[in-house]
């Protein structure tokens, strides 16, 4: 469905040298909340339709895959009722796109451990993992109860094991192996990582994946975050000079 050139407010996307791979960072659902007088569940709500948005968005201008990340490890910190709430969505979202993703051929994957995930929505993403495993077409990542170091930690832990099974010696691990090992194994690393809602930093959001990605930052709050921010973000990308620590 990708067409030549998308026109953006000022520039335009270049459909010949897309990234594969986005990786964005859902912020700012609780401060748009607060603008608007509402609950920080208000909030969430409202980020979900985004993430709809933007994943649609992603796959018509012809984008491999999308990471997002939606719950992380340290946000269990946050009270029992916005935890829910969030787990209430991500149950509601799948319970639609399992139908929808059948009939556009959309992948669907979940990074993090799925250990303390509640048994209802385990199920879920157990159902979409196999009916994405027959599929070809654009994939969506979804990080839950992720964390960049957890997963290195899991990613290590399943190393040693393989090792003491006698699969591998210590001396075999490389970058491709240790990769291999990661929630993210056989996904191309993400060309560009974007953050909405004005925060500078990664919050453990796939820290070894992003050694070599382009950053972009924006002020917008992620549930004000439209098709047209998302092409912004591209057009920045795609003026970049990537050198991967080489000389042009
Ligand atoms: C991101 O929005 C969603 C999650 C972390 C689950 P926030 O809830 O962090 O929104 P702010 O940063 O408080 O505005
Ligand atoms: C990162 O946002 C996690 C998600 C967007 C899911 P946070 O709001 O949790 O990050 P900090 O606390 O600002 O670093
Ligand atoms: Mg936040």
């Amino acid at each position: 469905m990708a067409t030549d050139k998308i026109v953006t407010q000022a520039r335009q996307v270049d459909c010949d040298c897309l990234p594969r791979h986005i990786a964005i960072i859902m912020d700012g659902n609780g401060r748009w909340a607060t603008k608007h007088g509402l609950p920080r569940t208000a909030g969430h709500k409202a980020g979900s339709q985004t993430f709809e948005t933007i994943a649609t968005h992603c796959r018509d201008l012809g984008l491999d895959y999308l990471t997002v990340y939606a719950f992380s490890t340290e946000n269990w910190k946050r009270s029992e009722g916005e935890v829910s709430a969030i787990m209430g969505l991500l149950k509601r979202y799948l319970n639609k796109a399992i139908d929808t993703m059948e009939k556009e051929n959309i992948r669907l994957h979940f990074f993090g451990d799925m250990t303390p995930i509640s048994p209802e929505l385990r199920a879920l993403i157990d159902k979409a993992h196999t009916m994405s495993a027959r599929r070809t077409g654009f994939q969506a990542n979804v990080c839950l109860n992720y964390g960049g170091r957890d997963e290195l930690v899991r990613g290590a832990k399943a190393f040693a094991q393989d090792c003491m099974n006698g699969k591998w010696k210590p001396e075999d691990l490389s970058e491709a192996l240790l990769s291999s090992y990661l929630d993210s194994a056989q996904i191309p690393d993400p060309e560009l990582v974007i953050r909405p809602s004005g925060e500078l930093r990664l919050s453990n959001f796939l820290p070894w994946q992003s050694a070599y990605s382009e950053f972009y930052f924006s002020d917008i709050l992620w549930p004000d975050f439209t098709a047209e921010h998302l092409e912004q973000a591209i057009v920045a990308y795609q003026q970049r000079d990537r050198r991967f620590g080489g000389v042009k």
